[in-house]
């Protein structure tokens, strides 16, 4: 398993290219299940969990091939007329987002049978309302053997309200709605940019999704829909994760693409801790203060504060003039990058979802396990702000959701490299 290796101390100073949305990506690849032929996704993140759903894709029949050269960045989606609709258990458990073919594969097969994700290390991740929103829908859900039978000759459209909000839950929703008879409205839907974006795909394919963004999102269902070539936004997290590294080394750093509209919440706590934020064009800029204040953080669905932002932020404030009370609200157990900060010196006691982060003169090298892709990153960065050597193991984490991570750290000037076993 590869490793990590950060020798912190350097301030990071230059410009960085963000690359398309992992959470973007991975919904909006499912969503051409709803369409025969020959799609196009540009900007598409080079990721474990991307490459992860098109070895899924091909399992079920479709034909996935990522672009070369200047089409690097684009992935060709070919769907026949005959899919497996099937997600086996090996694929699903190593990425959950695959429970976002169900809505898709129901839709334009009839019927699904995904495995269950089961939890994961932030908590137990269960799908019941993706599979609520369904059965109203007028699927048929079967649990047996760890896997979801759906079944569906054709979906009604109906209302549905969230008891909670979800991401995937409203995504799987919105694909399913387009091509169920009649209208649906769903009602305490998430609100996330990345919402947005697959709503604006959908209708690109000849869908009539309205209201995505807002809490209501009403979806006018059509006989078929049809191939497209489109662009992913922007990743708002790796954009986060980068400003965070500036504020932390005291650097300057352009993040390149970065959408400030989809970061308003970061960018507050991030002036709040005394960073200097400008919106530049074509990007957002960083640079970070020798003194970091601290401040209190809650994280929400958005437009709150991301909670895939909780463990970079606190990586800041673990070093800040003071203490900060960390509020961890839409998982509830999130908070496993807090030991391993600790090992670096860092001052942090948990007390349920609260996680009170007392800053300290410095944070001290040394090796560290990753137990998910945030607390990775965030060990990545306590790694640039400590003295001395920091080793991250289990890397593999990282690899899921950031892009070249280490290379594009370098190029600012970080200290760093994989180790490769
Ligand atoms: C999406 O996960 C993201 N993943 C997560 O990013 C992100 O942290 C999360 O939304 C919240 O913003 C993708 O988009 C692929 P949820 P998702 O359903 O949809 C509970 C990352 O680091 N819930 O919004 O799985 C759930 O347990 C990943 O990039 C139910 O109870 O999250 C959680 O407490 C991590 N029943 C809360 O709702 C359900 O049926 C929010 O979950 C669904 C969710």
């Amino acid at each position: 398993m590869d490793r990590i290796i950060v020798e912190g101390g350097h301030r990071l100073v230059g410009e960085v290219h963000v690359s398309g949305a992992k959470n973007a990506a991975l919904p909006m690849l499912a969503a051409l299940l709803l369409a025969r032929g020959t799609h196009c996704l540009r900007n598409v993140p080079d990721l474990a969990d991307v490459r992860t759903l098109c070895n899924l894709f091909e399992i079920m029949g479709a034909k996935a091939e990522r672009g070369s050269g200047s089409r690097a960045d684009a992935i060709t989606l070919t769907i026949g007329d005959v899919l497996e609709p099937e997600a086996p258990y090996e694929l699903v458990r190593t990425m959950r987002a695959s429970v976002l073919v169900l809505g898709p594969l129901v839709a334009r097969c009839g019927r699904a049978r995904v495995s269950l994700p089961g939890g994961c290390a932030i908590g137990a991740r269960p799908i019941d309302q993706h599979l609520k929103g369904l059965e109203r829908l007028g699927a048929t859900i079967v649990l047996e053997h760890g896997y979801v039978e759906a079944r569906a000759d054709q979906l009604i459209g109906g209302s549905f309200t969230f008891d909670v909000i979800s991401v995937t839950g409203t995504e799987n929703l919105m694909m399913a709605a387009c091509l169920a008879k009649g209208r649906t409205v769903l009602e305490n839907a998430a609100c996330e940019p990345e919402i947005v974006a697959l709503a604006n795909l959908l209708n690109a394919m000849g869908g009539r999704v309205q209201g995505a963004g807002t809490p209501v999102i009403t979806i006018e269902g059509v006989e078929a829909m049809h191939p497209v070539e489109f662009p992913i936004i922007p990743d708002r997290i790796e954009a986060g994760t980068f400003l965070v590294a500036a504020a932390l080394t005291q650097g300057d750093i352009l993040v390149k693409g970065a959408l400030p509209e989809h970061l308003e919440a970061l960018l507050q706590k991030l002036r709040d801790t005394g960073a200097s934020i400008t919106v530049e064009a074509g990007g957002v800029r960083c640079q970070g203060d020798d003194v970091i204040l601290p401040t209190d953080v809650k994280t929400l669905p958005h437009p709150g504060f991301p909670t895939d932002m909780q463990a970079q932020l606190m990586v800041l404030l673990s070093v800040a003039k003071g203490s900060s009370m960390v509020t961890e609200t839409v998982f509830e157990n999130r908070f496993m990058h807090v030991l391993e900060l600790s090992r670096m010196g860092a001052d942090i006691r948990i007390d349920g979802k609260v996680a009170l982060v007392k800053g300290v003169q410095h944070l001290s090298g040394a090796p560290v396990m990753a137990t998910d892709l945030r607390a990775s990153a965030s060990l990545i960065l306590a790694g640039l702000r400590a003295r001395g050597q920091t080793e991250i193991r289990r890397v593999y984490h990282l690899d899921r959701g950031y892009e070249r991570m280490e290379e594009k750290l370098r190029a600012l000037g970080a200290h760093i490299e994989r180790v490769k076993r």
